[in-house]
């Protein structure tokens, strides 16, 4: 039997970024605060945050989105080896292409860290009236806050997408952002009441 800690431990050897423990326990503590039933997720890789998410109970249903066909494979085989095949729907693609339905309680952000607002532009529709939608990295290691402790071009631009995904949630006039200093940087939209 495997165990989900192995699932964790192994991804990480590998470079595989999954969820950092305290980021995941702000997360487990939401789903039960908040009797949160259906969960989107963007960014899957081995399917470990799904896999935990479900486990919070028996009456919740996780629709994960993987684009990297290897780490799907892999994800789906973690999902069959838990049992979760019938409350966790795995879909191969890249989130901004896929035509997904339904409607969620909570959306996760966990992807691609540039496309961040897009990914929250096309999936707030998906989300029901009182839900909300969770981004995590954004601290990304503490770059966010100095940027000059890189010296890589490619980390600069997308440290400064970050910024600017910051700075859309503070001025969005449709969604109110806390932001936590939770894990790698937490945060959490909700619809403002009209
Ligand atoms: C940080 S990992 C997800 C970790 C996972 N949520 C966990 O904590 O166990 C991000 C994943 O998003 C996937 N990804 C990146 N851009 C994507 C996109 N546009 N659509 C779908 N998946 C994407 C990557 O292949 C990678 O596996």
């Amino acid at each position: 039997m495997v165990h989900i800690l192995n699932i964790e431990e192994d991804a990480r050897k590998r470079n595989i970024p999954v969820m950092l423990d305290d980021g995941m326990e702000f997360i487990l503590e939401y789903i039960k605060n908040n009797n949160v039933k259906s969960i989107l997720e963007i960014g899957s890789a081995v399917g470990y945050s799904a896999i935990r998410f479900a486990s919070v109970s028996d009456d919740i249903k996780v629709t994960t989105i993987e684009k990297n066909k290897d780490l799907y494979d892999e994800a789906l085989n973690n999902i069959s080896n838990f049992k979760l095949n019938d409350r966790i729907n795995i879909i191969l693609g890249d989130a901004l292409e896929v035509e997904i339905t339904g409607s969620y309680d909570l959306i996760f952000i966990d992807a691609a860290k540039s496309q961040y607002t897009k990914f929250f532009e096309k999936y707030k529709t998906l989300l029901v009236h009182d839900g909300c939608i969770i981004t995590d990295n954004l601290a990304f290691h503490g770059l966010v806050d100095n940027p000059s402790l890189t010296k890589n071009r490619n980390t600069r631009q997308l440290v400064g997408k970050i910024s600017r995904y910051i700075e859309f949630l503070k001025n969005n006039k449709e969604f109110k952002t806390e932001f936590y200093n939770r894990g790698d940087g937490i945060s959490v939209s909700k619809r403002i009441a009209d």
